[in-house]
């Protein structure tokens, strides 16, 4: 495993990292113990930053990291987040009082005192044009209640405005083969800032491991069924925004592109780690053998030049037109 600077935050953390979403709710039936299985073979090959939210199973998945930090002596980083709570997304929901009862729930969840890294959870364009939230989390970490913040975004725009509060030491954004505007102007801006990038969705919710056909079918409670057009939350969460029958062809096309011995999974997050300016990808897994698999990506050599630019000739034909210029 090799591990990067996280923002100006000291830390060095896992380039490829966890997202536990999917063991929380969503993504259709999955199993405690599996689950834990998983979290304990990310830590055993070297995975020190787990990414949650408080809404991820309504606090399973804070939970079960909670239960991990407890069965294991190794350190390793928590990053929760909070916003999702809200009945309805609005600016004025990030007030004061709703953070303070978010943020101590989350404490509560994680059975921990202070939280490692506490992101705001996609909220409204509008939360980025009020200091005052931003003055509020200030106040959190001078009481202790957090280390560091930062936030996860849906847009390049969003993005680019939250760096300019001081503060902030990190951004989550969607980035991936099938999501590649972030690298435009962001990851420049970031730099310079010294802000981390967390890529998340790195497979487009599994669609980059290659393993989905035109039979694949996904459960009643998966967002890959039930939110296909946007229904529940940002389409640009599923599948990366990208239609389905688009995205299988696409990986038909990179499928041409894998090593030998490697597998696509592995392929598409290394190419996401041939940005410098990510800190790590967080890919979600609810088996062990997923986590094998994606933190292998590490172990990769680089893609050859060729193969950047066959991934970017792809993206310019098949994927750009249809979603660049949403997010
Ligand atoms: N708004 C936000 O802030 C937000 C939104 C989305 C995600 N996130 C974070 O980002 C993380 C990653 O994104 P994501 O989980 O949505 O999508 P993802 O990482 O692109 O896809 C994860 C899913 O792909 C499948 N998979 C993973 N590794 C695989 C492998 N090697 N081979 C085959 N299938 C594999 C698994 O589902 P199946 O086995 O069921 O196919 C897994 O749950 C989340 O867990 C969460 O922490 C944050």
């Amino acid at each position: 495993m090799n591990y990067r600077a996280l923002g100006r935050t000291g830390w060095r953390i896992s380039e490829i990292s966890f997202g536990a979403w999917a063991i929380g709710g969503s993504w259709g039936n999955v199993d405690d113990n599996e689950s834990l299985a998983t979290l304990h073979a990310a830590l055993d090959r070297g995975v020190n930053f787990f990414d949650t939210a408080d809404v991820y199973g309504d606090g399973r998945s804070e939970r079960l990291l909670a239960r991990l930090k407890k069965e294991r002596r190794e350190k390793f980083y928590v990053a929760t987040k909070a916003g999702r709570r809200l009945p309805a997304q609005t600016t004025e929901g990030y007030s004061r009082k709703n953070l303070t009862a978010f943020v101590n729930r989350s404490l509560k969840n994680l059975h921990t005192e202070t939280i490692d890294l506490l992101q705001l959870h996609c909220p409204p364009t509008g939360v980025y044009y009020q200091p005052e939230v931003f003055g509020i989390l200030d106040d959190f970490v001078k009481a202790g209640k957090l280390r560091h913040y930062g936030v996860s975004v849906e847009k390049v725009e969003e993005a680019l405005k939250a760096i300019e509060f001081p503060n902030v030491q990190s951004v989550q954004i969607i980035f991936n083969i099938f999501r590649q505007r972030p690298a435009e102007l962001f990851f420049t801006e970031a730099q310079k800032r010294k802000v981390g990038i967390l890529a998340r969705v790195p497979l487009a919710s599994g669609l980059l491991s290659g393993k989905m056909s035109h039979a694949s079918r996904f459960a009643k409670d998966d967002h890959r069924n039930f939110n296909r057009r946007g229904e529940a939350f940002d389409r640009g969460e599923t599948f990366s925004g990208v239609d389905f029958e688009t995205g299988l062809k696409a990986v038909e096309q990179l499928k041409k592109r894998v090593p030998p011995g490697a597998s696509l999974a592995r392929f598409a997050l290394r190419w996401i780690l041939e940005f410098p300016a990510v800190t790590c990808a967080i890919p979600g897994a609810k088996h062990p053998a997923q986590i094998t698999d994606n933190l292998a990506a590490s172990d990769l050599p680089p893609l050859s030049k060729a193969s950047l630019k066959g991934i970017g000739r792809l993206y310019d034909s098949a994927i750009k037109p249809l979603v660049h210029h949403y997010w």
